[in-house]
């Protein structure tokens, strides 16, 4: 394991239904740190620059008119395999499938609205890093 930052964000519905601090809990409790965080809109460019290896499939334009939907919670997180352990505690991408105890498992319902976001990789989090934090 290495120092590492990942890019992570609560989605609209994560914001809409009042999760915010709890999820920032979880990560802290895991020993994360918040490096950086701001609550605010996605533009269009950032939707597309984050989601760009999904553009043409049948949930794009979907996902991208929903991230854009309203307020987020954008975060840099930083602590020891931060990309996995984030990962770990966000849990599946389908609620359906996530874990109890994992926070889309424990606040998500669809897989269309599914919490929060998290980077997939340490490349992945220095890109999505300059997009929303330029
Ligand atoms: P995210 O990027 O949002 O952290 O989610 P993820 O890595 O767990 O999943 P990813 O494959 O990157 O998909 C991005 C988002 O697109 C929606 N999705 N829908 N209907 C579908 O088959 C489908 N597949 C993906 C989800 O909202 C997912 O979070
Ligand atoms: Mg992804």
């Amino acid at each position: 394991m290495a120092l590492e930052k990942t890019y992570s964000m609560i989605k609209p519905d994560g914001v809409r239904n009042g999760h915010i601090g709890e999820i920032i809990a979880r990560f802290e409790r895991a020993g994360l740190t918040i490096e950086r965080m701001e609550l605010g809109m996605v533009t269009l460019e950032q939707a597309k620059a984050n989601y760009a290896e999904h553009e043409g499939k049948p949930f794009y334009e979907g996902l991208i008119k929903y991230v854009t939907s309203g307020p987020v919670v954008k975060m840099v997180i930083s602590g020891e395999g931060a990309v996995k352990k984030c990962r770990s505690l966000m849990g599946a991408t389908n609620p359906a499938e996530a874990a109890p105890g994992t926070i889309r498992g424990d606040f998500g319902l669809v897989m269309d609205e599914n919490v929060i976001h998290g980077s997939d990789s340490v490349a992945s989090a220095e890109r999505e890093i300059g997009v929303f934090f330029a």
